[in-house]
């Protein structure tokens, strides 16, 4: 099972190289076979804890997880320098909206009420109205229903890992529906268009009597591989919610490691700031059209991979699904509008923390993983009784833990821990007779370029919290999630 040193040393070097955007051809043929064979082993339910039992370690996965990470955040440290960003005068006016008003929740927490009580509240409405018992969701009072949409995800498991969220999207007119990756960490939208090597459902723009192409070409690279195309615009639906002529890159090719995803294209959340297309995101089309009940986007990430149910994960746009939630929201400030940037004081493990660490954490839908400097790592792991370095079969950055261990692994945001649920933090055992088992926060090497102070926050803690992108309240919230129930 464990991948030999040499591959994934040229694995990595494709993060390193002088041009990561530019990776060696033959290098990302390697990244492709890796892919393919972790995919190829992707066989029945996906299920991680059978009968009892934990699955071994799928190294190949995780290292495509790792190399694609640090070439989809090669320009961190720019982005994160303010250097190389699209001007900041060109994100939507939000004054419209303000911060996210979360009375109702306080109250509804404070009161430890019912849902139906709930559903009394002026500023709460449902979709189908409460005598047919629907779910309570936060918006706005006065609103029409249309201002929010929920967007259903299915959960793409590969390799004991929840690799990608996606739902569907309507593009054109007639309105065609494709899939789209959910990705709070980049801010391009794109779906294959006329694309000879695509192996998903595309986009017939022919077919839309709306459909533009400006003919300027772009390319995009993410955590899984790089795609390449031109910007056009269409009309862009989710449910009641649209946008005229929102742009997207219409790809006519992508990297083999995209063509391994369950979904046709990919959604990016993050800020125009570092849109590869310098468009506004389809979430900032909305916010501009004002076409939301309030300025915000909530997740709630199912753990697929250890229930075995891909199903019951989605996104609501305008809104915040109560439901989702066993008790109340806290908020983090963002420390930029870049990706979904909070400060991060360190990791905890039961009572004990590392001294405060001044992180940046991007809090990123797309990545599986959570990513730190080897120092923080190493430091991490050394609260964990009976964690080794496992630098030696799986490379620099690896550890593994006791798969029995019972302490209660946390990232801390303004002083307070935040929990990761035991089995996202669980990678897999060694081997079949192994009691270790490798930990989901991975260290990463100065000498790929990352910035020090960064860390890339993924579904192994997003899968714990309901957390709310507060675009016009420029915060972030954290709830605890009902998969933890
Ligand atoms: C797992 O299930 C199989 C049958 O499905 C059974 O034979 C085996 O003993 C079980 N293992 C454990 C550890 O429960
Ligand atoms: C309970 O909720 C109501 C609104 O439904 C609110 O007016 C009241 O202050 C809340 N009580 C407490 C103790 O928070
Ligand atoms: C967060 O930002 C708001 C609005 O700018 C500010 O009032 C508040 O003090 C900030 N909170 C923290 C903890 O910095
Ligand atoms: C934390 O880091 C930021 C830059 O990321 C810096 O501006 C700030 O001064 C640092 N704060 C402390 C207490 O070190
Ligand atoms: C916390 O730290 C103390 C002292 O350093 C140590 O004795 C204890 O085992 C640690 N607890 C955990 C859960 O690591």
């Amino acid at each position: 099972m464990n991948l030999p040193i040499a591959i994934f040393s040229s694995i990595l070097a494709i993060g390193s190289s002088a041009h990561p955007l530019e990776p060696a051809h033959g290098k990302r043929h390697v990244v492709a076979n890796l892919r393919r064979s972790s995919f190829a082993r992707r066989q029945g339910p996906a299920v991680k804890l059978q009968n009892g039992t934990q699955p071994v370690f799928d190294a190949a996965t995780v290292h495509t997880e790792v190399q694609g990470l640090l070439t989809k955040y090669s320009m961190a440290s720019d982005f994160l320098n303010g250097i190389n960003l699209n001007p900041d005068t060109a994100q939507p006016d939000t004054d419209y909206y303000g911060p996210f008003n979360d009375t109702p929740i306080i109250q509804y927490f404070a009161n430890s009420s019912k849902p139906s009580s709930l559903l009394k509240t002026p500023a709460l409405r449902t979709r189908t109205g409460p005598a047919e018992g629907a779910e309570p969701i936060l918006g706005l009072p006065n609103e029409p229903y249309a201002s929010f949409e929920l967007m259903p995800l299915k959960d793409d498991v590969a390799g004991g890992m929840d690799v990608a969220y996606y739902g569907a999207l309507k593009f054109g007119t007639p309105g065609q529906e494709l899939t789209v990756s959910v990705d709070t960490g980049s801010a391009d939208l794109w779906v294959p268009v006329a694309c000879p090597g695509c192996s998903h459902d595309q986009f017939d723009a022919g077919a839309s009597s709306t459909y533009h192409n400006t003919g300027r070409r772009v390319s995009v690279t993410y955590g899984a591989g790089r795609v390449a195309g031109t910007v056009a615009a269409d009309t862009v639906a989710l449910g009641a919610l649209s946008v005229d002529a929102q742009r997207f890159v219409a790809v006519r090719t992508e990297s083999q490691d995209f063509m391994d995803y369950a979904s046709s294209g990919l959604l990016g959340l993050a800020f125009r700031a570092i849109s590869r297309m310098d468009a506004p995101t389809f979430f900032e089309g909305l916010l501009a059209g004002r076409k939301l009940a309030a300025g915000i986007f909530s997740t709630h990430l199912a753990r697929g991979s250890a229930d075995g149910n891909a199903d019951g994960s989605q996104i609501c746009f305008g809104c915040y699904d109560l439901t989702k939630t066993t008790g109340p929201v806290e908020w983090h400030n963002l420390t930029s509008k870049t990706y979904w940037t909070v400060g991060m004081d360190g990791v905890a493990v039961g009572k004990n923390r590392t001294a405060p660490l001044n992180l940046t954490a991007a809090i990123d839908t797309g990545s599986s993983l959570i990513l730190v400097s080897d120092d923080v790592a190493q430091q991490f792991y050394s609260m964990i009784p009976g964690s080794q370095d496992a630098s030696a079969s799986y490379g620099s950055g690896f550890w593994t833990y006791p798969c029995s261990s019972s302490v209660t692994n946390s990232l801390v945001f303004s002083g307070r821990p935040y929990m990761i649920h035991k089995d996202d933090m669980n990678l897999g055992k060694l081997s079949d007779d192994s009691d270790d088992c490798v930990g989901g926060i991975i260290g990463v090497s100065s000498e790929y370029g990352l910035p020090a102070n960064l860390a890339i926050i993924g579904d192994v803690f997003l899968k714990s919290w309901y957390v709310t992108f507060d675009y016009a309240g420029s915060r972030l919230g954290l709830a605890p999630s009902v998969n933890n129930r």
